[in-house]
């Protein structure tokens, strides 16, 4: 969502802060725009569309006026108002002294306003961020004190927010605040740096302070002070940034998706490092801190979580009940919240989460906390506001994901979650069987079959093309696939905009049936297993309605090879771990329908890598 960068030090702030925008792309925008204090006057750029129309925009301007040392940034993904140049950040008070950039949602933001405007104050955009522009300035009006309006104006707000205030008054300073949005402070040499998230400035400085809610920061060149909710002055907790600047390169890849697609292979073997030394050694898995005991109460798991991370918990429901016996509800946070949940002490509670700093899944945890549930956090940000929530954190160690479609973290969300079933199943006794010893066996080669399909993708190259062109698509798995069904169509319509809609195959014939003809390939993945049988009655069905049907199948025999148009063939892998094979193929299919009709593959319209708004 919306993307913060703020600079303050010796450097042209113009230039950081729009590489630093640059980095923060992938979180997903809709317009741009710029504050800069020189010559004690706040020149304010902004621009609908992608940065290049404000680097257009700035680059007819005087030098004089950019040459600045301070300055705020923002891409802004709209909440309130069209992303039109009214509404983009920053937004300033009536006499432009002050200027703000914000990301969240200010909720009583309609409460605020008609007080503000009896004051005198004129709105000039439809946006929730233009009144805390003007509630700011109105306190700076009484205490001339940057920090001090910041701090009494966030007493008055409701809802999520994490910003940055500049005055042209007193150029040495920015200050920040957050609330439930995310905002770091980047420690330099006589010079600081504030941002949304690490890409923006990990080229300057690998030290950061994580802003915790509730506290306000007064940012200068040579000192970071930050303040807690009573206004008192805390110490500074600097930490190292987690990672490098390469993990922001494409690496020869013509997208970071495609990039990320075929990093699956190594995220894989890093997730299994010193946890499965081979099929006869139990799991290690240190993150968990719940006693054999603690764990051997748990009569109950409650996953929670969003869009692809919500798709690899319902697979995680099929290895937990499986393998534990413990009974498992897998829902989307956003369901989860605002009702009363049964859990208690014996619940076990896993948000999944890439980012770790989703909106509705940090509210579903907090409600899940309340309840004195072990909660216990799969997630590719150890850095993000929901690892620290977590009594128990299992990094999934993906590596920064900048594609906005999800394709590592969810191979390693998987990866995760048959870690912590079989440590379960294991630490419980609830299955001291083959099953454990193959599923280990099975994921320990997983590396290699999923290099089988990554190198050699022509035959999905080939039928992406062919099927390009269709306006709609449904996917059909049963059991452990039904998840993968749901993400496959998942991916293909969040990049491509085609319509497609994952369903139990079984499910076809209660409803969506009626749509099949010429017009509507059926994809249906199928492994040999227990519902192979049925998926392929299923996609007689669907061919008999005249449905272009393709099989994703790790087998298939001479009697049914006529009754698919286009098949994938993976390599041989059993039922239970391979939604972690077929996931790769539907990936690559999405990627090059995308690819092929010239769509916007890494930063699809409309969508945020991490929606930070409820
Ligand atoms: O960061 P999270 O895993 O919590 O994000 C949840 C969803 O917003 C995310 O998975 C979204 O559906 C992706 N764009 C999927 O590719």
């Amino acid at each position: 969502m919306c993307g913060i960068v703020g600079y303050i030090g010796k450097k042209r702030a113009v230039d950081v802060i729009l590489k630093g925008l640059s980095y923060l792309e992938y979180r997903g925008y809709d317009s741009a725009g710029i504050a800069l204090i020189s010559d004690n006057t706040a020149h304010i750029y902004k621009a609908p569309g992608k940065l290049s129309n404000l680097k257009e925009i700035l680059s007819l301007e005087k030098e004089e006026n950019i040459n600045a040392n301070i300055g705020i940034g923002h891409t802004r993904w709209a909440t309130h108002g069209l992303p039109t140049e009214i509404n983009a950040h920053p937004h300033h008070c009536n006499c432009g002294s002050l200027t703000i950039v914000h990301n969240g949602i200010i909720e009583n933001y309609k409460d605020l306003k008609p007080d503000l405007e009896k004051k005198g104050c004129k709105f000039l955009s439809q946006t929730d961020t233009e009144v805390a522009a003007h509630l700011i300035a109105h306190e700076f009006a009484d205490t001339k004190d940057l920090l001090k309006a910041v701090q009494n104006a966030v007493k008055k707000l409701k809802g999520a927010y994490a910003f940055c205030v500049t005055h042209k008054s007193m150029p040495d300073r920015i200050i920040a605040a957050r609330k439930n949005a995310p905002l770091i402070i980047g420690v330099g040499e006589g010079e600081n740096f504030i941002a949304s998230d690490i890409p923006a400035i990990i080229e300057y400085t690998k030290k950061a302070i994580y802003l915790s809610d509730n506290q306000v920061a007064e940012i200068k060149t040579d000192s970071i002070k930050i303040y807690d909710e009573n206004d008192n002055l805390i110490a500074n907790k600097v930490e190292n940034l987690p990672f490098e600047p390469i993990a922001l390169s494409k690496m020869g890849y013509k997208h970071f998706m495609l990039k990320e697609i075929h990093e699956q292979p190594d995220v894989v073997r890093n997730i299994l490092i010193d946890k499965i030394k081979s099929e006869d050694l139990a799991v290690v898995l240190d993150d968990v801190k719940l006693s054999k005991e603690e764990l051997t109460k748990i009569n109950r798991i409650q996953i929670i979580a969003c869009g692809t991370s919500l798709h690899a918990g319902l697979v995680g429901k099929y290895i937990f009940e499986e393998l534990t016996g413990i009974p498992v509800d897998v829902e989307a946070s956003s369901e989860y919240i605002y009702r009363n949940t049964i859990a208690d002490k014996n619940t076990l509670v896993i948000g999944i989460s890439q980012s770790g700093e989703t909106a509705d899944t940090i509210t579903a945890i907090k409600q899940a906390k309340e309840k004195n549930s072990h909660i216990l956090i799969i997630t590719n940000r150890k850095d993000s506001a929901m690892a620290r929530l977590a009594d128990s954190l299992l990094p999934i160690n993906a590596g920064i994901e900048v594609s906005v479609a999800a394709t590592k973290s969810y191979m390693a969300q998987l990866l995760s979650l048959y870690l912590l079933a079989i440590y379960t199943a294991e630490n419980i006794g609830a299955k001291e069987n083959n099953l454990v010893k193959e599923i280990k066996k099975e994921l320990l080669t997983l590396p290699s079959k999923l290099e089988t399909i990554l190198n050699d993708t022509k035959n999905i190259e080939n039928i992406a093309k062919k099927y390009s062109s269709f306006k709609n698509f449904i996917f059909i798995a049963r059991g452990i696939n039904y998840p993968t069904a749901l993400e496959g169509a998942l991916k293909l319509k969040e990049i491509s905009y085609i319509n497609a809609t994952g369903y139990p195959a079984g499910e076809l014939k209660h409803g969506p049936i009626a749509m099949l003809d010429e017009t509507m390939p059926v994809l249906a993945v199928l492994n040999k297993g227990i519902v192979y049988d049925k998926v392929l009655s299923n996609c007689e069905e669907a061919k008999a309605r005249q449905a272009k049907l393709i099989g994703v199948t790790n087998f298939i025999d001479e009697k049914h090879k006529n009754l698919f148009d286009d098949t994938v063939i993976i390599p041989e892998i059993p039922d239970i771990v391979s939604p972690a094979l077929n996931i790769v193929v539907l990936q690559l299919l999405a990627y090059h329908i995308s690819e092929y009709l010239g769509k916007d593959v890494d930063q699809p319209r409309n969508l945020a890598k991490s929606v930070t708004v409820e």
